[in-house]
Protein backbone atom coordinates (compact mmCIF):
# COMPACT_ATOMS: atom_id res chain seq x y z
CA UNK A 1 0.00 0.00 0.00
CA UNK A 2 1.83 3.44 -1.02
CA UNK A 3 1.32 6.01 1.66
CA UNK A 4 -1.25 9.04 0.93
CA UNK A 5 1.18 11.68 0.47
CA UNK A 6 2.96 12.59 -2.70
CA UNK A 7 5.94 10.81 -1.25
CA UNK A 8 7.41 7.89 -1.81
CA UNK A 9 8.49 5.61 0.42
CA UNK A 10 7.20 2.35 -0.20
CA UNK A 11 9.79 1.69 -3.36
CA UNK A 12 12.52 -0.92 -1.94
CA UNK A 13 15.58 0.82 -3.72
CA UNK A 14 17.97 -1.30 -4.84
CA UNK A 15 21.56 -0.38 -2.39
CA UNK A 16 23.62 -3.45 -3.37
CA UNK A 17 26.50 -2.76 -5.67
CA UNK A 18 26.77 0.92 -4.13
CA UNK A 19 29.35 0.50 -1.76
CA UNK A 20 26.42 1.37 0.89
CA UNK A 21 27.85 0.72 4.48
CA UNK A 22 24.81 -0.69 5.43
CA UNK A 23 24.32 -3.37 2.77
CA UNK A 24 27.45 -4.14 1.79
CA UNK A 25 28.21 -5.86 5.69
CA UNK A 26 25.62 -8.71 4.71
CA UNK A 27 26.17 -8.33 0.87
CA UNK A 28 25.67 -11.81 -1.01
CA UNK A 29 23.63 -12.75 2.59
CA UNK A 30 19.50 -13.00 2.74
CA UNK A 31 20.34 -10.82 5.56
CA UNK A 32 18.17 -7.32 6.00
CA UNK A 33 20.43 -4.69 7.32
CA UNK A 34 19.05 -3.13 10.27
CA UNK A 35 21.65 -1.62 11.84
CA UNK A 36 23.54 1.39 11.14
CA UNK A 37 21.76 4.59 11.45
CA UNK A 38 20.69 5.47 8.21
CA UNK A 39 17.26 5.36 5.96
CA UNK A 40 16.62 3.33 2.94
CA UNK A 41 14.70 6.64 1.38
CA UNK A 42 15.75 8.24 -1.29
CA UNK A 43 16.57 11.68 -0.59
CA UNK A 44 13.85 14.50 -0.74
CA UNK A 45 12.98 15.75 -4.28
CA UNK A 46 14.25 19.05 -3.94
CA UNK A 47 17.75 17.74 -2.34
CA UNK A 48 18.10 15.67 -5.69
CA UNK A 49 17.37 18.55 -8.00
CA UNK A 50 19.49 20.83 -6.21
CA UNK A 51 22.84 18.55 -5.82
CA UNK A 52 22.07 17.88 -9.84
CA UNK A 53 21.91 21.19 -10.98
CA UNK A 54 25.61 21.73 -8.63
CA UNK A 55 26.73 18.71 -10.80
CA UNK A 56 26.25 20.16 -13.70
CA UNK A 57 28.06 23.13 -13.18
CA UNK A 58 30.72 20.67 -12.85
CA UNK A 59 33.50 22.60 -10.66
CA UNK A 60 34.16 21.15 -7.31
CA UNK A 61 36.71 23.21 -6.22
CA UNK A 62 36.93 24.62 -1.83
CA UNK A 63 33.76 25.90 -1.36
CA UNK A 64 32.45 27.94 1.86
CA UNK A 65 29.26 28.32 3.17
CA UNK A 66 27.23 31.16 1.68
CA UNK A 67 25.28 33.67 3.20
CA UNK A 68 22.16 32.35 2.49
CA UNK A 69 23.05 28.69 3.97
CA UNK A 70 23.50 30.68 7.41
CA UNK A 71 20.61 32.63 7.45
CA UNK A 72 18.56 29.57 6.78
CA UNK A 73 19.99 27.79 8.99
CA UNK A 74 19.26 30.56 11.26
CA UNK A 75 15.62 31.42 10.42
CA UNK A 76 15.13 27.16 10.60
CA UNK A 77 16.05 27.44 14.09
CA UNK A 78 14.21 30.12 14.80
CA UNK A 79 11.11 29.22 13.40
CA UNK A 80 11.55 25.33 15.01
CA UNK A 81 13.32 25.79 18.42
CA UNK A 82 12.33 29.76 19.02
CA UNK A 83 16.41 29.57 19.35
CA UNK A 84 17.81 32.89 18.44
CA UNK A 85 21.07 32.44 16.72
CA UNK A 86 23.96 34.62 15.32
CA UNK A 87 25.37 33.71 12.10
CA UNK A 88 28.92 34.28 13.63
CA UNK A 89 27.92 31.30 15.91
CA UNK A 90 27.91 28.68 13.45
CA UNK A 91 30.55 26.53 12.45
CA UNK A 92 30.71 23.97 9.52
CA UNK A 93 31.82 20.50 10.04
CA UNK A 94 32.18 17.50 8.11
CA UNK A 95 29.92 15.73 10.41
CA UNK A 96 29.02 15.09 14.17
CA UNK A 97 31.38 12.50 15.27
CA UNK A 98 34.38 15.36 14.17
CA UNK A 99 32.27 17.85 16.21
CA UNK A 100 32.21 16.00 19.51
CA UNK A 101 35.80 14.50 18.71
CA UNK A 102 36.65 18.03 18.30
CA UNK A 103 35.02 18.88 21.39
CA UNK A 104 36.93 16.15 23.74
CA UNK A 105 40.15 18.30 22.56
CA UNK A 106 38.91 21.70 22.76
CA UNK A 107 38.10 21.27 26.50
CA UNK A 108 40.58 20.39 29.50
CA UNK A 109 43.78 18.57 29.17
CA UNK A 110 44.77 15.06 28.51
CA UNK A 111 44.45 13.58 31.73
CA UNK A 112 41.06 15.52 32.47
CA UNK A 113 37.78 13.56 32.85
CA UNK A 114 34.31 13.62 30.50
CA UNK A 115 31.08 12.29 31.13
CA UNK A 116 28.53 10.80 29.36
CA UNK A 117 25.16 8.72 30.42
CA UNK A 118 25.00 5.28 28.65
CA UNK A 119 24.16 3.27 26.97
CA UNK A 120 24.67 6.15 24.49
CA UNK A 121 25.71 6.12 20.13
CA UNK A 122 29.40 4.05 20.10
CA UNK A 123 31.48 7.39 18.80
CA UNK A 124 31.24 8.91 22.62
CA UNK A 125 32.48 5.93 24.01
CA UNK A 126 35.62 6.24 22.12
CA UNK A 127 36.43 9.67 21.40
CA UNK A 128 37.82 11.16 24.57
CA UNK A 129 40.50 8.29 24.45
CA UNK A 130 41.35 10.08 21.38
CA UNK A 131 42.66 13.02 23.23
CA UNK A 132 43.94 10.97 26.32
CA UNK A 133 40.85 12.14 28.43
CA UNK A 134 38.86 9.14 30.55
CA UNK A 135 35.55 8.62 29.91
CA UNK A 136 32.92 8.32 33.50
CA UNK A 137 29.85 6.07 31.86
CA UNK A 138 26.85 6.99 34.12
CA UNK A 139 24.20 4.26 33.21
CA UNK A 140 20.46 6.00 32.23
CA UNK A 141 17.91 4.57 34.74
CA UNK A 142 15.19 2.95 33.22
CA UNK A 143 11.37 3.25 35.32
CA UNK A 144 8.08 2.40 34.10
CA UNK A 145 9.50 1.77 30.65
CA UNK A 146 10.74 5.10 30.49
CA UNK A 147 14.91 5.96 29.91
CA UNK A 148 15.81 9.03 32.50
CA UNK A 149 18.93 10.72 33.65
CA UNK A 150 20.11 8.91 36.87
CA UNK A 151 21.11 12.65 38.57
CA UNK A 152 22.40 11.26 42.13
CA UNK A 153 24.66 9.42 40.04
CA UNK A 154 25.43 11.90 37.74
CA UNK A 155 26.68 14.60 40.72
CA UNK A 156 27.91 11.49 42.70
CA UNK A 157 30.60 10.33 39.64
CA UNK A 158 31.49 13.80 38.94
CA UNK A 159 35.65 14.12 39.44
CA UNK A 160 37.37 17.67 40.05
CA UNK A 161 39.08 16.67 36.36
CA UNK A 162 35.51 16.45 34.98
CA UNK A 163 35.30 19.13 32.17
CA UNK A 164 32.97 17.60 29.56
CA UNK A 165 29.71 16.33 29.34
CA UNK A 166 28.49 14.47 25.91
CA UNK A 167 24.99 15.12 25.96
CA UNK A 168 22.63 12.66 23.39
CA UNK A 169 19.60 14.91 23.03
CA UNK A 170 17.24 13.04 20.95
CA UNK A 171 18.95 10.50 22.49
CA UNK A 172 20.04 7.65 20.41
CA UNK A 173 19.80 4.47 21.19
CA UNK A 174 16.58 4.83 23.87
CA UNK A 175 14.70 7.25 22.05
CA UNK A 176 13.81 9.76 24.62
CA UNK A 177 13.42 13.21 23.78
CA UNK A 178 14.29 15.44 27.09
CA UNK A 179 11.98 17.68 28.47
CA UNK A 180 13.21 21.04 29.76
CA UNK A 181 12.89 20.11 33.19
CA UNK A 182 15.69 17.12 32.71
CA UNK A 183 18.08 19.05 30.41
CA UNK A 184 17.85 22.36 32.56
CA UNK A 185 18.46 19.72 36.04
CA UNK A 186 21.17 18.15 34.11
CA UNK A 187 22.45 21.75 32.89
CA UNK A 188 22.25 23.04 36.04
CA UNK A 189 24.72 20.28 37.69
CA UNK A 190 26.98 21.26 34.71
CA UNK A 191 26.94 25.13 35.78
CA UNK A 192 27.90 23.96 39.34
CA UNK A 193 30.87 21.79 38.18
CA UNK A 194 32.12 24.07 35.70
CA UNK A 195 31.52 21.52 32.94
CA UNK A 196 30.89 22.31 29.22
CA UNK A 197 28.07 20.47 27.52
CA UNK A 198 28.36 19.23 24.05
CA UNK A 199 25.15 18.15 22.75
CA UNK A 200 24.62 16.44 19.86
CA UNK A 201 21.35 17.30 18.46
CA UNK A 202 21.38 15.27 15.12
CA UNK A 203 18.29 13.72 15.71
CA UNK A 204 16.16 16.84 16.39
CA UNK A 205 14.01 16.70 13.54
CA UNK A 206 12.97 12.88 14.13
CA UNK A 207 10.48 13.53 16.59
CA UNK A 208 8.03 10.65 16.90
CA UNK A 209 5.57 12.06 20.13
CA UNK A 210 3.07 14.34 18.93
CA UNK A 211 3.06 15.29 22.72
CA UNK A 212 6.79 16.06 22.72
CA UNK A 213 8.94 18.67 21.12
CA UNK A 214 13.18 19.02 20.91
CA UNK A 215 14.38 21.60 23.08
CA UNK A 216 18.12 22.62 22.06
CA UNK A 217 19.59 22.26 25.41
CA UNK A 218 21.45 25.88 24.45
CA UNK A 219 17.70 27.83 24.06
CA UNK A 220 17.18 27.01 27.92
CA UNK A 221 18.87 30.04 29.04
CA UNK A 222 21.64 32.45 28.20
CA UNK A 223 24.18 30.77 31.13
CA UNK A 224 23.33 27.42 29.93
CA UNK A 225 24.67 28.75 26.23
CA UNK A 226 27.55 29.85 27.28
CA UNK A 227 28.60 26.82 28.58
CA UNK A 228 27.03 24.90 25.17
CA UNK A 229 28.63 23.31 22.07
CA UNK A 230 25.47 22.25 19.69
CA UNK A 231 25.78 19.33 17.25
CA UNK A 232 23.36 19.76 14.54
CA UNK A 233 23.07 18.19 11.17
CA UNK A 234 20.18 17.93 7.80
CA UNK A 235 22.11 14.38 7.64
CA UNK A 236 19.91 11.90 9.49
CA UNK A 237 16.48 13.67 8.79
CA UNK A 238 17.19 14.22 5.06
CA UNK A 239 18.97 10.87 4.43
CA UNK A 240 22.25 12.50 3.27
CA UNK A 241 24.79 11.62 6.05
CA UNK A 242 27.27 10.58 2.99
CA UNK A 243 27.29 13.97 2.10
CA UNK A 244 29.17 15.04 5.16
CA UNK A 245 28.14 18.48 6.40
CA UNK A 246 27.15 19.22 10.02
CA UNK A 247 27.75 22.32 11.95
CA UNK A 248 28.13 23.34 15.99
CA UNK A 249 26.63 26.21 17.01
CA UNK A 250 28.68 27.88 19.66
CA UNK A 251 27.68 31.37 21.38
CA UNK A 252 30.16 32.38 23.84
CA UNK A 253 32.67 33.58 21.79
CA UNK A 254 35.93 32.16 23.78
CA UNK A 255 34.59 28.85 24.15
CA UNK A 256 34.10 29.22 20.14
CA UNK A 257 37.94 30.02 19.72
CA UNK A 258 39.26 27.27 21.69
CA UNK A 259 36.98 25.09 19.82
CA UNK A 260 38.12 26.57 16.25
CA UNK A 261 41.61 25.96 17.56
CA UNK A 262 40.84 22.32 18.34
CA UNK A 263 39.80 21.83 14.34
CA UNK A 264 43.20 23.43 12.95
CA UNK A 265 44.97 20.81 10.94
CA UNK A 266 42.55 17.94 10.97
CA UNK A 267 39.11 19.11 10.20
CA UNK A 268 38.73 20.02 6.28
CA UNK A 269 36.53 21.92 4.45
CA UNK A 270 32.96 21.14 3.81
CA UNK A 271 31.97 18.75 1.10
CA UNK A 272 30.59 21.48 -1.55
CA UNK A 273 27.29 19.04 -2.28
CA UNK A 274 26.64 18.31 1.49
CA UNK A 275 26.48 22.40 1.89
CA UNK A 276 24.17 22.38 -1.55
CA UNK A 277 21.95 19.32 0.28
CA UNK A 278 21.78 20.92 3.65
CA UNK A 279 20.66 24.58 1.99
CA UNK A 280 17.91 22.61 0.13
CA UNK A 281 16.71 20.06 2.67
CA UNK A 282 16.31 23.40 5.14
CA UNK A 283 14.61 25.72 2.66
CA UNK A 284 12.72 23.20 0.40
CA UNK A 285 11.73 20.04 2.10
CA UNK A 286 9.21 20.54 4.50
CA UNK A 287 6.61 18.75 3.21
CA UNK A 288 8.81 15.95 2.69
CA UNK A 289 9.35 16.02 6.53
CA UNK A 290 6.51 15.86 7.19
CA UNK A 291 5.54 13.12 5.26
CA UNK A 292 8.83 11.06 6.21
CA UNK A 293 7.37 11.52 10.07
CA UNK A 294 4.07 10.32 9.00
CA UNK A 295 5.46 7.25 7.31
CA UNK A 296 8.26 6.47 10.76
CA UNK A 297 5.60 6.76 12.63
CA UNK A 298 3.41 4.22 11.49
CA UNK A 299 6.42 1.79 11.26
CA UNK A 300 7.36 2.33 14.69
CA UNK A 301 3.40 1.20 15.83
CA UNK A 302 4.43 -1.61 13.58
CA UNK A 303 7.42 -2.53 15.96
CA UNK A 304 6.35 -1.60 18.77
CA UNK A 305 3.63 -3.70 18.00
CA UNK A 306 5.05 -6.65 16.55
CA UNK A 307 7.57 -6.64 19.32
CA UNK A 308 4.85 -7.08 21.92
CA UNK A 309 3.38 -9.60 20.59
CA UNK A 310 7.02 -11.53 20.74
CA UNK A 311 7.93 -13.39 23.36
CA UNK A 312 10.55 -12.07 25.66
CA UNK A 313 11.33 -9.01 23.91
CA UNK A 314 10.26 -5.64 25.25
CA UNK A 315 10.82 -1.86 24.61
CA UNK A 316 10.32 1.46 25.89
CA UNK A 317 7.96 3.89 24.01
CA UNK A 318 9.88 5.41 21.39
CA UNK A 319 9.98 9.10 21.37
CA UNK A 320 12.32 10.01 18.86
CA UNK A 321 14.80 8.47 16.17
CA UNK A 322 13.63 5.66 13.60
CA UNK A 323 15.86 3.10 15.73
CA UNK A 324 13.78 1.35 18.14
CA UNK A 325 15.42 0.03 21.62
CA UNK A 326 14.56 -3.76 21.94
CA UNK A 327 15.43 -5.66 25.42
CA UNK A 328 16.36 -9.32 24.48
CA UNK A 329 17.33 -10.09 28.02
CA UNK A 330 14.97 -12.48 28.74
CA UNK A 331 15.32 -14.99 25.41
CA UNK A 332 18.59 -15.99 27.44
CA UNK A 333 20.31 -15.53 24.33
CA UNK A 334 24.18 -15.24 24.75
CA UNK A 335 24.98 -13.41 20.96
CA UNK A 336 21.51 -12.01 20.07
CA UNK A 337 23.17 -10.19 16.93
CA UNK A 338 24.22 -13.88 15.73
CA UNK A 339 20.86 -15.56 16.40
CA UNK A 340 18.95 -12.81 14.66
CA UNK A 341 21.42 -12.96 11.81
CA UNK A 342 20.98 -16.69 11.41
CA UNK A 343 17.71 -15.97 11.05
CA UNK A 344 18.16 -12.69 8.18
CA UNK A 345 17.82 -9.92 10.18
CA UNK A 346 20.86 -8.01 11.12
CA UNK A 347 20.61 -5.60 13.85
CA UNK A 348 23.23 -3.65 15.90
CA UNK A 349 24.43 -5.08 19.54
CA UNK A 350 23.59 -3.00 22.30
CA UNK A 351 26.90 -4.10 23.45
CA UNK A 352 28.22 -1.54 21.27
CA UNK A 353 26.09 0.95 23.13
CA UNK A 354 27.39 0.00 26.21
CA UNK A 355 23.73 -1.73 26.63
CA UNK A 356 24.66 -5.32 26.39
CA UNK A 357 21.01 -7.59 26.74
CA UNK A 358 19.73 -5.09 23.96
CA UNK A 359 19.56 -4.81 20.45
CA UNK A 360 18.80 -1.89 17.92
CA UNK A 361 16.55 -2.02 15.04
CA UNK A 362 16.46 0.63 12.51
CA UNK A 363 13.11 1.25 11.19
CA UNK A 364 13.72 3.90 8.46
CA UNK A 365 12.96 1.58 5.57
CA UNK A 366 9.76 0.77 3.20
CA UNK A 367 7.15 -1.03 4.96
CA UNK A 368 7.83 -4.01 2.66
CA UNK A 369 11.49 -3.98 4.69
CA UNK A 370 9.98 -3.64 7.55
CA UNK A 371 7.37 -6.15 7.22
CA UNK A 372 9.66 -8.99 6.18
CA UNK A 373 12.16 -8.53 9.03
CA UNK A 374 9.57 -8.40 11.56
CA UNK A 375 8.14 -11.57 10.55
CA UNK A 376 11.26 -12.92 10.09
CA UNK A 377 12.37 -12.31 13.64
CA UNK A 378 8.80 -13.27 14.97
CA UNK A 379 9.57 -16.91 13.42
CA UNK A 380 13.17 -16.73 15.29
CA UNK A 381 11.64 -16.11 18.31
CA UNK A 382 8.72 -18.63 17.67
CA UNK A 383 11.71 -21.69 17.16
CA UNK A 384 13.28 -20.08 19.98
CA UNK A 385 10.29 -21.08 22.45
CA UNK A 386 9.73 -24.10 20.96
CA UNK A 387 13.75 -25.40 21.69
C1 LIG B 1 23.82 10.66 18.04
C2 LIG B 1 24.58 10.62 16.76
N1 LIG B 1 25.58 11.49 16.54
C3 LIG B 1 26.28 11.49 15.41
C4 LIG B 1 26.01 10.57 14.40
C5 LIG B 1 26.83 10.56 13.16
O1 LIG B 1 27.06 11.85 12.73
P1 LIG B 1 27.98 12.16 11.48
O2 LIG B 1 27.64 11.15 10.42
O3 LIG B 1 27.57 13.55 11.11
O4 LIG B 1 29.39 12.08 11.93
C6 LIG B 1 24.99 9.64 14.59
C7 LIG B 1 24.72 8.63 13.57
O5 LIG B 1 24.03 7.67 13.80
C8 LIG B 1 24.25 9.67 15.79
O6 LIG B 1 23.24 8.82 16.02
Amino acid sequence: MKNDSSFDFDTVVNSCGTDSAKWAKYHGKDIIPLWVADMDFKSPPAILQAVHERIEHGVFGYTLPSAELNDVVISRLDDHYGWKVEPKWLVWLPGLVTGFNAACRAIGEAGDDVMTAIPVYHPFLSAPANFNRRLIRVPLMETNRRWYFDFDRIEEAITPQTRLFLLCSPHNPVGRVFSAEELTTLARICEKHDIIICSDEIHCDLILDPEKSHIPTASLTPSIADRTITLMSASKTFNTPGLGCAFAVISNRALRKRYIRAMAGIVPLINTLGYVATLAAFRNCGDWHAALLDYLRNNRDLVAEAISNMPNLSMAPLEATYLAWIDVRKTGLKNPIEYFESAGIGMQDGADFDGPGFVRFNFGCPRETLEEALRRMADALDKLKAQ
